[in-house]
């Protein structure tokens, strides 16, 4: 009845006008959300829209409202909108504003979880390694420069926020305070009372605040306050009775919500595969429900972790490129049966809409590509390295260096004699976080983060000693998250420290996004021998999208057969990590709309171990399907790596 309708409409249309129908409160009576005065229960999924292509966003988004999802969950994440201090951006794929009207226009809800602080897998937690610049500052605490520096970014933030408040006529229902801070060894209230009060400020009175803590009394010992609504996290397969229990602990009465109920699980390098079972997943959902609980599915759609954005745990652990999560979407949004798992069960609960889910979008293997070497980084180091090395006594990190991410040039040399192996060591474990050392050229080693701390090196003294130093991604949980990059401390040569280092930022991405790699021809006139390890070094290949098959370019999968670790960027765009010789990642998305069909399409790889290309076929390959659960090698022995036969001629 298309007249009833129009009546709602203008009813709505009316009230909104005196500003009294939005709202969205928490009845305490009732034990439940009330959305504009009826009882509400949110079935939530989180997406991650910094780890999603903008082109994309729509076709998620969609697919969620269609599996029956009536919200979304999503973080802020603080580093990705203020890379430098005062340096903002809000465009392109880190629109905000238009995601939200995006979620809106599509019929979803929003629970906005702005930090300052999100955790997510997501380099520091979110936080800006510019924090650092303070060496000792207490992040996540009532620390005066921490504070003021949240102070100035939620003051830019949340005035935008404003208007997508659900009372304002937005979607945004709840705002979360912080990110599981009772995990947190500060556990200081100040610091979460200080929060309150400035997110109350610029967001009004009568918004739904809210924490989230492990499902446990002891998390929300610390991480719920007064004024803040304590809901809890937890995973499928357990006791929820139990779980709620927590949660009851800290708000005896209110709505259930799990803040976080985990589809599937985050990856490590050299760790298996997370999966979790559909039915698994399905049943405890089903059991969530049943109590008339709240919900909010971690992650419907993990995505990807582009470029250098990653993050890790403790002891170290980088997390891979992928951020899958073994969803009900997978990496690259394509349907699951856990997609239909789910609906299955939301469709006993809630009214799923009607029409066409929107199919999982095609895939094409382009084939092999052909690589060819270009330079090493210590024959590119000046094209890379904009500014010019800085010298100095003792190494510097990257915050001191004003670099964030990506790669760092340290260069000495030998101090001594060394005719015999002698140890290149970290004593204080202080290499951030992997360390690609060569002795005039010759690749001799690697030092990784708590796992190896000495290389044996032989050569004259005054050799030339060239350390590239890999960020992998900052730790982001736990009590060490102050994750200095580069050579945190000074490196031995037997007993001697080593000094007068000459030290390169490399902006490696503004130099291949210029094409500066490919205009350079090699420099170095060796005639390359087979080896278990060489420097760092360069690969480039183009290819072009086959003309006369319908929809191309399509998505793709690229994978690296005998390549060993390291970066690539296609067309300039920063795809990731790569490191098939690890696991159990194997192949990385690539998303259609960095592929061009006017020009070749340019493949620029930088192998920090050893390409395949004197031993074997010197091809990356495109693919039609991902690959992200290969048998994990254990971590490297040191003695494979070690060269031998490095003695100089
Ligand atoms: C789940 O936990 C509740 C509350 O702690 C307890 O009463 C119940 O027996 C538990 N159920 C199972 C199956 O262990
Ligand atoms: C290194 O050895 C060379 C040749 O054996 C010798 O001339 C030089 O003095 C030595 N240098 C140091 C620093 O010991
Ligand atoms: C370095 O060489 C010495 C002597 O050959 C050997 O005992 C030691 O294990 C080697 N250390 C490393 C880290 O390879
Ligand atoms: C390196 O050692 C020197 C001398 O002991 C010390 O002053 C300096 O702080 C150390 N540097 C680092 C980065 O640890
Ligand atoms: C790839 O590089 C070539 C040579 O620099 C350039 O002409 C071409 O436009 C590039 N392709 C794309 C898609 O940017
Ligand atoms: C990886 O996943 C695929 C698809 O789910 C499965 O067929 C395959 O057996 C898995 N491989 C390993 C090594 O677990």
């Amino acid at each position: 009845m298309p007249g009833f309708s129009v009546t709602i409409v203008i009813l709505l249309f009316v009230g909104n006008s005196f500003g009294a129908n939005y709202s969205f409160t928490v009845d305490y009576v009732k034990d439940c959300f009330r959305k504009d005065g009826q009882e509400f229960r949110y079935i939530s999924g989180s997406i991650h829209y910094n780890r999603i292509p903008r082109v994309y966003w729509k076709d998620r988004l969609l697919k969620m409202y269609m599996a029956g999802l009536n919200a979304i969950q999503m973080y802020i994440p603080w580093n990705y909108h203020e890379q430098s201090p005062d340096q903002y951006s809000f465009s392109g794929d880190r629109d905000l504003e238009y995601f939200l009207q995006l979620a809106q226009d599509i019929g979803l809800l929003v629970i906005l979880r702005p930090g300052p602080y999100i955790c997510g897998e997501w380099d520091m937690g979110g936080l800006p390694a510019w924090l650092l610049n303070k060496r000792d500052i207490v992040l996540r605490s009532s620390d005066p420069d921490y504070i003021a520096a949240v102070d100035k970014w939620m003051g830019k933030l949340l005035p935008m926020i404003k208007p997508f408040l659900y009372q304002n006529g937005g979607p945004i229902i709840t705002v979360q305070v912080e990110n599981e801070y009772g995990s947190y060894f500060a556990c200081d209230y100040n610091y979460l009372r200080h929060l309150t009060k400035l997110f109350r400020s610029y967001l009004g009175e009568e918004v739904v605040l809210f924490t989230t803590d492990g499902a446990q009394v002891g998390y929300l010992k610390c991480g719920s306050i007064q004024g803040l609504y304590a809901t809890v996290d937890f995973g499928p397969g357990g006791n929820v009775t139990a779980a709620f229990d927590a949660q009851r602990h800290a708000e005896p009465h209110g709505p259930l919500v799990n803040s976080e109920f985990y589809t599937g699980w985050l990856d490590h390098w050299g760790k298996r595969h997370s999966v979790v079972a559909s039915a698994t997943v399905a049943k405890t959902l089903n059991e969530i429900l049943a109590l008339r609980a709240n919900v909010n599915l971690y992650m419907f759609i993990g995505g990807t972790n582009f470029g250098y954005w990653n993050g890790a745990n403790s002891p170290y652990g980088p997390q891979p490129t992928s951020y899958d999560y073994d969803a009900p979407l997978t990496e690259a949004g394509d349907l699951t049966p856990k997609y239909f798992a789910i609906r299955e069960v939301i469709k006993m609960y809630h009214k799923i809409p009607e029409g066409p889910i929107p199919p999982t979008t095609p895939k094409y293997a382009y084939g092999a590509v052909k690589m060819r070497k270009l330079q090493t980084v210590t024959d590119a180091v000046e094209t890379l390295s904009y500014s010019g090395p800085v010298k100095s006594m003792y190494p510097l990190t990257f915050i001191e260096l004003k670099q964030a991410f990506g790669f760092v040039l340290y260069r000495t040399t030998l101090s001594m004699n060394c005719s015999t192996p002698t140890p290149l060591s970290s004593p204080l474990n202080g290499v951030h976080d992997r360390a690609y050392v060569s002795v005039d050229g010759v690749a001799v080693g690697i030092l990784e983060r708590d796992k190896v701390i000495a290389v044996n090196v032989t050569g004259m003294a005054g050799s030339q000693v060239d350390i590239l130093v890999e960020n992998m991604g900052r730790i982001n949980y736990g009590k060490y998250i102050n994750d200095f990059k580069g050579l945190v401390s000074n490196l031995t040569l037997g007993k001697d420290v080593l000094t007068g280092w000459t030290i390169y930022s490399l902006s490696i991405d503004e130099a291949v996004s210029q094409g500066l790699l490919w205009e350079t021809e090699p420099t170095s006139m060796d005639t390359p021998q087979p080896a278990t390890l060489s420097p760092p070094a360069f690969y480039g290949g183009s290819f072009l999208i086959p003309s006369g098959i319908p929809d191309l370019p399509q998505d793709t999968y690229i994978q690296f057969p005998a390549w060993r670790k390291g970066q690539v960027w296609i067309n300039g765009y920063n795809l990731g990590r790569y490191w098939p010789s690890r696991g159990p990642q194997m192949t990385l998305f690539v998303p259609a709309s960095i592929l061009s069909t006017a020009a070749p399409n340019n493949v620029t790889v930088l192998e920090m171990e050893e390409a395949p290309c004197i031993t074997g076929p010197c091809t990356v390959e495109f693919t039609n399907s991902p690959i992200l659960n290969a048998t994990v090698q254990g971590d490297h022995k040191q003695m494979e790596l070690f060269r031998k036969d490095n003695f100089l001629p």
